[in-house]
């Protein structure tokens, strides 16, 4: 085992000294994830600006027995991006993607680009909006989180329902593996039959088996005729009931969000605006976004106005009011985040998922849960993905109220982990969700690629 000093300053000749942070202070932002929940102490935070520097410094760190937690925005909400709190600080590095922000030039033909694994989301979708094209995936976190750790996990988004989540925005990826072999091809073929397809095994890996260092990716056309609507529904179930009509009959359909009377009230009162829909009190609001060539209003005012499960509607199409419609969807989780600096405890996430047949059903139970522990919760998410943002303050027993939740997600067929991924956060309770079978053939795929096991430990690892 070299030396500590060895090791830093071995990084120090791969990245160049200013780009191996060493003090606390300047380590300190890369060490705390999002919610505030999980911190650890690395050695050093080492920011690599090449694929090859990225390989050196697996190498290095491998020879030297050192964790590598690979870390684009660090707003992850499972844990996954910072330095492990049980470990000693000596055992672990962030590498940070940072300086890997380059964009290449749009293909309009191929309807593709090239992206930096640190290349944040919004500039992903300016670079391609510049372009008259535009990007498959969004979400609130879309100035800090990074492309790399959209594929590292999976991210969706609110525009899943149209294009799906980040693996269906992947033509093709760059990464190196925890040995420093690279791996991967930026050709952005869409059709090729020819071995392990790379994109396909990273994207959702969580950093476990290799770093990812760029991407080629999909671009969608840039529809620029929106409206935005906000509908109140008596219950969950009228809204799944109103979902069906509107896939059906709404051809510019891009998303259809979900806002509980909880979510709604904390959100309404940190942007310190009214909603113009209030719901029902058992009731929920629907977010319906769509965007097309041409205006969809008449398309969305047509299903909505036949539709025997609206309770209130307002929509707008002009850019300044439909903003403002979505700031009470965009806004939930900084609200939330904000309320819970305030309490002075982190906010308790879960990210689940069920066949959308029985999110009413699971919403009970997550609501009875909350009772059950004298906590407050607060659900909202994405109802076209039967996927609940299960957000929780001040809670008493987080082991039993996971359990009881996550226990009833996977009778109900579902999944404890939608987009967000699996993280140190959720890593015991993938047992529910995934066979014995299952989680020893991924360890032995993980100890294939990572022999020193030095990639994201705790992470994906019940
Ligand atoms: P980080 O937090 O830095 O890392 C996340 C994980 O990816 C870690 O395990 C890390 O080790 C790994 N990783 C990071 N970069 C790489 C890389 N280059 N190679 C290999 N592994 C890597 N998520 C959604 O899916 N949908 C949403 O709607 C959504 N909304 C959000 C709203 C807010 C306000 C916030 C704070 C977060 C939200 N998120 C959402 C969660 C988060 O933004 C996503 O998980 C995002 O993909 C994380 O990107 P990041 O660059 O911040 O990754
Ligand atoms: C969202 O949909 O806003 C995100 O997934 C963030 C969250 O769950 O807090
Ligand atoms: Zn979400």
């Amino acid at each position: 085992m070299l030396g500590e000093m060895d090791l830093v300053d071995r990084l120090r000749g791969i990245v160049g000294a200013d780009h191996v942070l060493v003090d606390d202070d300047l380590r300190a932002g890369y060490e705390t994830d999002w919610t505030g929940r999980w911190a650890g102490t690395s050695k050093a935070v080492v920011r690599p600006g090449s694929t090859p520097e990225v390989a050196a410094v697996l190498r290095a760190c491998g020879e030297d027995g050192v964790a590598v937690i690979p870390q684009g925005g660090n707003t992850g909400l499972v844990g996954g991006s910072v330095p492990r709190s049980e470990r000693p600080p000596g055992s672990q590095i962030v590498l940070s993607t940072r300086r890997f922000d380059a964009l290449g030039e749009v293909d309009a033909r191929a309807m593709q680009v090239t992206a930096g694994a640190g290349v944040t989301i919004g500039a992903w979708r300016a670079h391609a909006r510049s372009c008259g094209l535009d990007a498959g995936v969004d979400f609130a976190a879309r100035d800090t989180a990074t492309i790399g750790g959209a594929i590292a996990t999976n991210a969706g988004g609110s525009r899943v329902l149209r294009f799906g989540t980040m693996r269906r925005q992947l033509a093709g990826i760059e990464a190196v593996l925890p040995t420093g072999d690279v791996v991967g091809s930026l050709a952005g073929l869409p059709k090729e039959t020819a071995g392990i397809h790379w994109p396909s095994l990273l994207c959702g890996s969580e950093g476990t088996l290799g770093v990812v260092t760029r991407a080629r990716l999909r671009l969608i056309p840039h529809f620029p005729e929106t409206a935005t609507a906000m509908v109140g529904a008596a219950s969950v179930d009228d809204a799944v009931e109103l979902l069906a009509a509107l896939r059906s009959g709404v051809a510019d359909l891009d998303a259809v969000e979900l806002i509980t009377p909880e979510a709604l009230d904390l959100v309404s009162a940190h942007i310190g605006a009214d909603p113009p829909v209030v719901p029902p009190a058992d009731g929920v609001l629907l977010l319906i976004d769509c965007a097309g060539h041409r205006d969809p209003s008449d398309d969305l005012l047509a299903v909505l106005g036949s539709s025997p499960h609206v309770v209130g509607t307002a929509i707008a199409s002009d850019p300044s009011r439909r903003a403002r419609l979505l700031d009470f969807r965009d806004r939930i989780t900084e609200a939330i985040a904000a309320t819970a600096t305030a309490l002075g405890s982190p906010t308790f996430k879960l990210d689940v998922a069920v066949p959308v047949t029985h999110l009413a059903e699971l919403m009970h139970t997550a609501r009875e849960a909350a009772v059950a522990d004298g906590c407050r919760i607060i659900p909202f998410g994405h109802l076209a993905e039967g996927n609940v943002h299960l957000n929780h303050l001040g809670v008493r027993d987080p082991e039993q109220l996971a359990a009881t939740v996550l226990g009833r997600v996977a009778e109900l067929g579902g999944t404890i982990s939608a987009e967000h991924g699996i993280g140190v956060a959720k890593a015991r309770w993938l047992p529910l969700i995934r066979s014995r079978a299952e989680l020893d053939a991924q360890r032995r795929l993980a100890e294939a690629l990572d022999p020193l096991r030095i990639m994201n430990p705790g992470v994906l690892a019940p």
